[in-house]
């Protein structure tokens, strides 16, 4: 949720750290700070808000040259989000200094033990505890910083990526790990360490891995990479395949607007190579074998906001696909109810980030109870997928935006594929069956290409609502869950009131929000395939039109009988009922993306939000 940049060098340290910053600053920007070592001499800067106000502070107050420095962005939990709870927290004669991401569960113990010693804590956070404790152990580690830590993190409890440097050892950035993420960017007489990989992808595309309760020690000519016990690590390098200019924005205003137009390729990139040429599916990463796949009983699925949605969607794919009775469930609410798992249950985590707290949680309950779990994740190495038996990776390239957009097609196409494949496995379905559907699904980023195309009078349509108090979404079968993603992107990018029901649960009780002149979004189900479906939710959109709603209208092309009911109709291109969602869904996008740039709010870093939610 924070963002962490750690540079050892011969380069201006604060130029990179800074460069680093920038590029995580969609995981936090409450406040930014960093801290560089000149000639034993600790310096920090830091700031409350975006990362613009650290910089002009050090426009006015430039730091001395450097070549080892570290920089933070912040997401607040404990301590409000000021200049003083900013990271980097120090010890109390500023030698030591530490930024940090996640939550330090016992750090009130450990502030009380810390004060009784006469340590001067100045800050709210859970973090400074840290300075204090490797003030405290730098002596007795031998003056060893990467000693220092091991000892300060076999104290703490909770979740953490940990950062520090030291006046006394210029040459060395030390970091720690348990529960967040922390990547190594190796380069050639520079190191480099990251949240994640953007923030030294311009640098170098080599990167290490760390595992969880690991301690790294960084200096200009290598890496030293221990367990908390000080025992040699394993772990694993690996090239990072998406360059530089994959993380900037490519000539468009807002990161979310690139990465609704890059939705054809993501869903292209996540097909390419697992369909064979006689439609048979080919999931590499799958790791579970065909018998472990045929034992399976159930299917529950976990996951968060967008990927929720996804996960909504998948049940309709796997029942449909595989009859295997399948329950969807938000990953923070899994595990406090004791939920029923037993070995042949397969638990499927879809997460963008694969750091999402609560999904993670959820999954080593799962793992707790010898459930198999499959992760859907976009981020190669990242912490779900490294705890699961089996992944499927979404190709969607990194996404930056903190409102999530193609990251979440790719999930519904990931949740396609694994639905096809089960049925492929366990023969639920006939093979011309699942390749006609596989077919259909190559042609998707084409149809994407073009709802795209039309999309124009969306933006139009979207400036005329920006008064609206609240919106309404409504669908029927997969346009359920299409409705809820278009409500949640609306509440986070416009901070506005939206919702989305069932349109068959209007009758029984929503229907009372309808007034004059509200906007309600209905998506059509395809009048081909469901025609009784597809004819109730058209009296839906007369019932609410007659009580004076504004009707905006998703349907499919040729759907003719919507016309006379819709103030506004968005045409999608006609697909298998299953796959509908992946066009339904960008209208949506665009239209809450318009509204929050009308209404001048920032699309890519909505307030309060953060890119990924790596506390619970
Ligand atoms: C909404 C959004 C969030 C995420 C959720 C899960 O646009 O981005 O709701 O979908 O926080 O994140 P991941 O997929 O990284 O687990």
């Amino acid at each position: 949720m924070c963002g962490i940049v750690g540079y050892v060098g011969d380069r201006q340290a604060l130029d990179v750290v800074v460069e680093g910053l920038r590029r995580l600053e969609y995981r936090g920007y409450d406040s930014a700070g960093v801290a560089t070592v000149t000639a034993g001499v600790l310096h920090t800067r830091k700031r409350a808000g975006k990362l613009g106000n650290l910089e002009k502070m050090l426009a006015e107050s430039p730091l001395p040259a450097s070549t080892v420095g570290m920089g933070h962005t912040r997401w607040a939990t404990h301590g409000a989000p000021t200049d003083r709870n900013a990271h980097p927290h120090l010890d109390d004669d500023g030698r030591v200094a530490v930024i940090h991401n996640g939550i330090i569960e016992n750090f009130a113990t450990l502030r009380h033990e810390l004060e009784q010693r006469g340590h001067d804590l100045r800050s709210d956070t859970d973090t400074e505890v840290v300075a204090h404790l490797l003030s405290e152990e730098f002596e007795p580690a031998g003056r060893d910083l990467a000693e220092a830590l091991r000892r300060v993190c076999r104290r703490l409890e909770g979740a953490f990526t940990l950062v520090a440097v030291h006046a006394e050892v210029p040459d060395v950035v030390v970091g720690a790990r348990r529960n967040s993420p922390l990547v190594v960017g190796v380069g050639a007489g520079e190191n480099f360490l990251g949240s994640d990989v953007a923030a030294f992808i311009a640098h170098t595309r080599e990167a290490i891995e760390l595992g969880q309760d690991q301690v790294v020690e960084l200096r200009r000519d290598g890496v030293t990479v221990t367990t908390f016990d000080g025992e040699p690590a394993e772990v694993r390098p690996y090239h990072v395949d998406w360059d530089a200019s994959a993380a900037e924005k490519g000539g468009y205003d807002h990161f979310m607007l690139k990465e609704i137009a890059e939705q054809p390729r993501a869903v292209a990139d996540t097909l390419r190579g697992r369909i064979g040429p006689d439609g048979r599916l080919h999931l590499d990463e799958m790791r579970l074998s065909d018998d472990e796949l045929r034992e399976i009983d159930k299917i529950v699925i976990v996951a968060c906001g967008t990927a929720y949605h996804a996960g909504l969607l998948a049940k309709y794919a796997i029942e449909h696909w595989t009859r295997i009775p399948c329950e969807v469930e938000t990953a923070s609410e899994f595990r406090y109810r004791d939920p029923i798992l037993t070995r042949s249950t397969l638990v499927v985590a879809i997460s963008q980030s694969g750091e999402t707290m609560d999904t993670l949680m959820a999954l080593r309950h799962a793992k707790e109870q010898r459930s198999r779990v499959l992760a859907i994740c976009n981020v190669n190495g990242s912490t779900i997928p490294r705890e699961s038996d089996a992944v499927v990776y979404t190709h969607a390239g990194p996404e930056v935006a903190v409102a999530s957009t193609k990251a979440f097609l790719t999930q519904v196409v990931a949740v396609q594929l694994v639905a096809l494949y089960l049925a492929q496995v366990r023969g639920t379905k006939w093979g011309d069956e699942i390749a006609a559907h596989v077919r259909e699904l190559a042609t998707m980023p084409e149809k994407v290409d073009q709802v795209l195309d039309t999309v124009e009078p969306v933006r139009a349509l979207a400036r005329t609502l920006v008064d609206a108090r609240t919106v309404l979404f409504l669908g029927r079968h997969v346009g359920y869950p299409v409705a809820l993603e278009g409500a949640l992107k609306l509440k986070e990018l416009a901070y506005m009131h939206a919702e989305g029901f069932p349109a068959g649960e209007l009758k029984h009780g929503p229907i009372a929000l309808i007034e004059d002149g509200l906007p309600v979004v209905v998506i059509v189900p395809s009048p081909a395939a469901r025609s009784v479906l597809h004819d109730k939710i058209v009296s839906n959109i007369q019932e609410v039109r007659a009580r004076g709603a504004r009707t905006i209208v998703i349907a499919e092309e040729g759907d003719a009988a919507v016309e006379p009911y819709a103030d506004h109709l968005v045409r999608i291109p006609r697909v298998p009922v299953l796959l509908q969602p992946l066009l339904a869904t960008v209208p949506l996008q665009v239209l809450a993306c318009e509204m929050a740039t009308a209404k001048g709010y920032d699309v890519d870093q909505p307030r309060n939000l953060a890119k990924s939610v790596t506390v619970e």
